[in-house]
């Protein structure tokens, strides 16, 4: 098997099973028939998973350009692609801060939860755009 072939495998099997799980928080964080608590310890764990998965995909890419020598620097569903990322980092960073603030103050965890199916909603558009982007390569 060749590096670069390796390396798209590291990075698929990141987007499937580390960034995947984000649609599992879109259901949890909405009820999915557990308590509260429950909702808010599972969001927790998946937000874990999700945080790490991301690392793995920036890592992988990262080492993707340079197996390349940065060659697709200069492309912009790269450039776009890259920038989304970003956003789904920054819903996940916002749900994780969100469900701190639930610790602190359970009254406010039915509002929290739904704040976190929110970000977590725009976090899968995100990601949904940027593996348009980063398979099609339209531009
Ligand atoms: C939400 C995060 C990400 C997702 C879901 C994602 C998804 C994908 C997918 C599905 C491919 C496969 C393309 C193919 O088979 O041709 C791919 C390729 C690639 N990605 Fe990502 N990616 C993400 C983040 C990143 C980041 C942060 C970087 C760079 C720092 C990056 C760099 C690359 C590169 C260089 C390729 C190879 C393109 C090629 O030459 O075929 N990705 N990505």
């Amino acid at each position: 098997m060749d590096v670069r072939a390796a390396l798209l495998f590291v990075h698929l099997v990141s987007a499937v099973l580390g960034v995947g799980p984000i649609m599992g928080l879109v259901v949890v964080a909405r009820g999915g028939g557990s308590s509260p608590a429950v909702a808010i310890s599972i969001s927790n764990a998946l937000l874990r998973l999700t945080n790490w998965g991301l690392l793995a995909m920036v890592l992988s890419g990262l080492a993707l350009l340079y197996q390349a020598q940065w060659i697709q620097v200069n492309a912009w569903w790269l450039r776009i692609g890259v920038l989304l990322a970003c956003v789904v980092g920054m819903g996940l960073g916002l749900a994780q801060s969100a469900l701190r603030q639930a610790k602190r103050d359970p009254s406010r965890v039915d509002s929290i939860l739904s704040r976190v199916a929110t970000l977590s909603w725009i976090s899968v558009a995100a990601v949904v755009a940027t593996v348009a982007l980063m398979a099609l390569k339209p531009f």
